[in-house]
């Protein structure tokens, strides 16, 4: 089954209906922004790389990807005017003869910026917005800037300071100019972390919108079972129904589909492989509960509390306001919990990698399959 690694699936319709909803058209208005959420490994990178950056391309855009988790030691601020600067480095010829040829003005912002290709931060004085404008300039064409994984960048006082100089940027660009001259894509893994970009006044992009990035469905698994299928013996052939009822249950991610697929497809008999394929989906997914379960179970009371409150309340849960306070002291039926025990809480979880904190001390979950988990585990 080595080919079966490079099935792509394409949703052109999609790229190319966010390019109108960045420019304003259509039903959705993403002009200060677009935000996508879904969770992790369920397709989002590789929609933005093979689909979205080729659609932008099609308009004409200059495009910048930039993926705030390619490398988490990096401050995600230096990753960001990195890849600007790199994307002007494509232009250095241009550059270089723009900033004789230009104004003043110009020559100071294209030249210090020519000058210093090799570094990936920017020259002293210079913004984020200088370097866009510029590029734009340069390009001759509207900019494209997608940021993957952006709520990675709230984790550091420089990484929200990128976040307000994009915005600036684009304020900018956009302003008194007839086109809209900067497009923005901010994707994350999280939906309650990504809100953390526009929910308050105090949030860059206060006043935007995060969108559900649509997990792949039902045409994907038609297109990938068809894709398997001649690649098998004819009296061995997965249905496309129960490649859709697998892919469901391991949480429409595509690598375990593909997993599954690949052991099973050489090991299976002929009748069996729907059942196999079934089975398979209900082990990984057991597999994946299991650890949630076990971890969940062997945590104290006290953080046990807090993290069924932090699931409760998603986006709207702020640690010690009187709704919380009085949620973990009912969860774990005492009278009153002090602020010390639920912060020293809510450090341990940090570290055990279960919650996450934006600079702003505001928290979420670190994975929210972990809500997932626990409100089918209220139901049962
Ligand atoms: N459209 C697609 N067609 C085929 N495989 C896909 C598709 N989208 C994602 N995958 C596979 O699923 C896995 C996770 O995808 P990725 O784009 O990295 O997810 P995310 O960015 O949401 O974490 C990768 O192994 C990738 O090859
Ligand atoms: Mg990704």
């Amino acid at each position: 089954m080595r080919t079966a690694k490079t099935f792509t699936f394409h949703r052109p319709a999609l790229a190319s209906g966010y390019c109108d909803s960045l420019e304003g058209q259509g039903l959705v208005d993403s002009r200060s922004g677009l935000f996508l959420a879904a969770p992790r490994r369920t397709g989002k990178s590789t929609f933005l790389r093979e689909d979205l950056l080729p659609a932008m391309l099609g308009c004409g855009w200059t495009t910048i990807y930039v993926d705030l988790w390619a490398d988490k030691s990096k401050d995600p601020a230096l990753l960001i005017t990195s890849a600007v600067k790199k994307k002007m480095g494509d232009y250095a010829g241009i550059v270089a003869k723009m900033s004789r040829a230009a104004g003043l003005e110009k020559v100071n912002v294209l030249g210090a910026l020519s000058l210093n290709f090799e570094s990936t931060e920017l020259p002293p004085g210079l913004t984020l917005t200088d370097a866009l404008g510029a590029l734009v300039e340069i390009g001759k064409a509207p900019v494209a800037i997608i940021i993957d994984e952006a709520q990675h960048a709230l984790s550091t006082q420089t990484g929200i300071d990128a976040m307000f100089g994009l915005k600036a940027a684009r304020d900018y660009l956009n302003l008194g100019s007839a086109q809209q001259m900067l497009f923005i894509v901010l994707t994350g893994s999280n939906r309650d972390k990504l809100a953390h970009l526009v929910l308050k006044r105090t949030q860059p992009f206060f006043g935007s919108q995060v969108t559900r990035f649509p997990l792949l469905g039902r045409d994907f698994t038609d297109a990938y079972t068809d894709f398997v299928n001649p690649q098998l013996a004819p009296s061995n052939q997965f249905s496309r129904d129960d490649m859709y009822e697998a892919f469901t249950t391991v949480g429409h991610r595509p690598e375990l589909l593909r997993s599954i697929v690949g052991e099973i497809a050489i090991n299976a008999g002929a009748e069996y492989l729907g059942i196999e394929l079934k089975n398979g989906a209900q082990e990984i997914k057991e597999r994946i509960w299991g650890v949630m379960e076990s971890e969940f179970a062997g945590l104290p009371d006290i953080q046990r509390a807090v993290l069924e409150t932090i699931i409760d309340q998603g986006k709207d849960y702020v640690p010690f306001s009187e709704t919380s306070m009085r949620a973990y002291a009912n969860l774990l039926q005492q009278e009153k919990i002090s602020t010390a025990s639920v912060q020293a809480a809510l450090d341990v979880l940090r570290e055990k990698g279960l919650v996450w904190r934006a600079a702003y001390g505001d928290y979420a979950l670190e994975d929210e399959s972990l809500a997932g988990w626990y409100k089918s585990k209220a139901q049962r």
